[in-house]
């Protein structure tokens, strides 16, 4: 099983292929915000890769990313946790303002990725 760390968490143990967003929210415990459930549209799922940045790409987050102007980041919604990764949650429930993380990402990447 892949290790998961998510910076200033204990590291954890997660189920390979999981999808990134739901292993840091559900298994690093960490508030990571989903505004748009999931689906490549608010970035606000972002993190910072500190190890183990997946090669792949979406084509769906290639592109928000390119519309948005953001570089240096990923989407933890169009990334699955199947190797070991260290990541910085940047984009939190805590501190936001917001009333809360989003809604609940579907169990596999949305829209059906592309690479
Ligand atoms: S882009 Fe909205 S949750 Fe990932």
């Amino acid at each position: 099983m892949p290790r998961l760390t998510v910076e200033g968490f204990p590291p954890v143990e997660v189920e390979s292929g999981k999808r990134l967003v739901l292993a840091i929210e559900e298994d690093a415990g960490v508030d990571i915000l989903h505004a748009c459930g999931g689906n490549a549209r608010c970035t606000t799922c972002r993190v910072e890769f500190i190890s183990g940045e997946p090669e792949r790409m979406t084509v769906a987050e290639r592109t928000v990313l390119a519309a948005k102007g953001v570089t240096g980041v990923r989407l933890s919604c169009q990334s699955l946790c199947d190797h070991d990764m260290t990541v910085r949650a940047i984009s939190r429930l805590t501190g936001s303002g917001r009333p809360d993380a989003g809604p609940k990402p579907a169990p596999v990447i949305t829209p059906p990725p592309e690479y």
